[in-house]
């Protein structure tokens, strides 16, 4: 599983007449064409354009996989994020189904040269600006703000009425309208529009399901594509509406105010825009999380060692002086087990492309689970034991008499700081491997900077939501202890199946009930 997945398709080379093979091979420059040629005539009921962009660019794409890191830190030269997402999916970003920035980008895709484009009145932009300022969305002090709509979520997918049903369809079906643009907008029910919540659930189904030729995903991916025009429109609307009348309960807020209200060249409007966009690809790895979860908590089969670990960290009583309490260790340890988004993804030009034609399109993996899993990093990497965040390394805490302990000649990042504009005290700093953490009036935010802690990713390019993701899942966690939930496995036949992921669609099978004395109090 992958959060930008990258396809299987031999079965289609398995499928093309061997003619169109060597007619491709004869003459390179015309591969594009003769694939989608051949392909039409296999797969009548998929638009040509589709054929060629999509089809035939999962079929180019190749992916070769990543040493497990020994530091928490990507190379910024040769493994590089620009345009970092498989080919097959810019269809679902521009409308000419590849990278168009200057019409709006995301940080996700822009290599780190990138990030901090210099202005009169900013000559020297610290390194990463364009992380910094997204960071400036989602720090620490924030998260009081963003708990009271997630609990509010969470407490109305918990009532009584969803008892015993599968939880996952109720999820996904309030998600958008109930979380996602309250998040973003500080909009909820009837003020999102339909075709809002429409295009979530069809990005969702496409990244879940991730094989092109199938009608669901072909279906949804001309969905996205179709009620994108109108979602800038709204999104331009509502942007606009937060420039005026600040929300700062909101996302966009932040982004609005930290970037000369989108005249800032690092985060232009067009970019809140589109960042607005690519987070249903970041915020829909929750469904993930969170189905785990269930899994790993359910009575019927899932860890009983999973469950006693939940109870000890809810009921600790030690005096939580560690830079992670027992509840956010649990939730960290979850994580590393978990990993939803199952590795980095780089784009790279060395050595060129020379020898083959069929392997247009780049990319390696850094894998996740593989990391969090080293046993150079951690002592039985397989036991479920919370308490190994009790002594890893922080960001705050590599700094430069860490990378002279370490033997490097210099920092590999050096220590640069960004002072947001919004009128907080608060600084985005980062570490010597370039994991940019928040400073919130004074006080250092715990980042826990280690290579066997991978399920956010390495350095300078790590997830900006971690906090926010622990937070959901507190939230969510705090509510199934107050409330004495317990999970079950449904008895179902027929489960249906559910998009909670990238690359991930599982059988809605689990439910939950209300229970006193709950087994997690035993
Ligand atoms: C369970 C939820 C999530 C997981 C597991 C996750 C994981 C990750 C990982 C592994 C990366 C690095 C990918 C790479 O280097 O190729 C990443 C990057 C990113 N994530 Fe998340 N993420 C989650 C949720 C979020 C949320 C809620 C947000 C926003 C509020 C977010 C925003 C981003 C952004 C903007 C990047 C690009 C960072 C950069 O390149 O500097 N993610 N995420």
């Amino acid at each position: 599983m992958s959060v930008y997945p990258v396809p299987d398709v031999q079965h289609l080379w398995d499928s093309l007449p061997p003619e169109s093979v060597a007619s491709a091979l004869a003459e390179p420059s015309t591969l594009t064409t003769v694939l989608r040629d051949a392909l039409h005539v296999a797969l009548p009921n998929l638009d040509i354009e589709y054929i060629e962009h999509v089809v035939v660019g999962a079929m180019l794409t190749s992916l070769a996989i990543d040493q497990r890191p020994v530091l928490p830190m990507l190379d910024t030269a040769n493994f590089s994020k620009s345009a970092a997402l498989p080919h097959f999916l810019w269809g679902l970003l521009y409308d000419a189904w590849q990278p168009e920035p200057s019409t709006g980008t995301t940080l996700f895709v822009t290599g780190y040269p990138d990030r901090n484009v210099a202005t009169p009145s900013n000559p020297h932009p610290p390194s990463n600006l364009r992380k910094r300022i997204y960071w400036s969305a989602v720090t620490a002090d924030l998260m009081p703000l963003y708990s009271a709509k997630i609990t509010g979520f969470f407490t109305q997918l918990l009532d009584d009425g969803n008892a015993n049903q599968p939880l996952m369809a109720l999820y996904l079906g309030s998600y958008y309208k109930d979380l996602y643009w309250d998040l973003h907008l500080g909009l909820t029910a009837a003020d999102v529009p339909a075709f809002s919540q429409q295009i979530g659930q069809s990005f969702n189904i496409v990244l879940a399901n991730a094989t092109p030729t199938m009608q669901l995903v072909y279906d949804n991916y001309l969905q996205v594509r179709a009620l994108r025009p109108q979602l800038n429109s709204w999104l331009t609307a509502q942007i606009s509406r937060l420039a005026t009348t600040p929300d700062p309960s909101t996302l966009v807020h932040y982004w609005l105010q930290n970037s000369a209200l989108g005249t800032d060249p690092n985060f232009r409007t067009a970019d809140i825009m589109f960042e607005c966009f690519h987070d249903f690809v970041a915020l829909s790895q929750w469904g993930n999380t969170i189905y785990n979860t269930i899994k790993l908590l359910n009575v019927d089969d899932g860890s009983a060692n999973v469950r006693a670990a939940f109870r000890a960290a809810m009921q600790s009583t030690s005096s939580n002086t560690a830079a992670f309490d027992s509840l956010d260790r649990f939730i960290m340890e979850l994580f590393r087990f978990i990993n939803p988004n199952s590795a980095s993804i780089s784009t790279f030009d060395d050595p060129p492309l020379a020898n083959s034609p069929f392997e247009q399109y780049r990319y390696v993996f850094t894998p996740h689970a593989e990391a969090s899993s080293y046993e150079l990093h951690w002592t039985n990497p397989q036991v479920f034991d919370p308490d190994r965040f009790l002594t890893t390394p922080l960001a705050a805490h590599n700094d430069e008499a860490r990378s002279a302990e370490i033997g490097f000649a210099q920092c590999p990042f050096t220590p640069e700081s960004f002072t947001v504009q919004d009128g907080r005290n608060v600084q985005i700093a980062n570490s010597i491997f370039g994991t940019t953490y928040p400073v919130v009036d004074g006080v250092d935010s715990a980042v826990c900077d280690y290579a066997g802690y991978a399920p956010f990713g390495f350095g300078y390019r790590r997830c900006p939501g971690e906090l926010l993701n622990v937070r959901v899942i507190r939230d969510f966690l705090q509510l199934v202890w107050d409330q004495k939930i317990e999970f079950h496995k449904l008895p179902l036949t027929d489960p249906v199946q559910q998009p909670v992921g990238p690359l991930t669609v599982v059988p809605d099978i689990y439910g939950f009930e209300r229970v006193a004395p709950s087994i997690f109090m035993a």
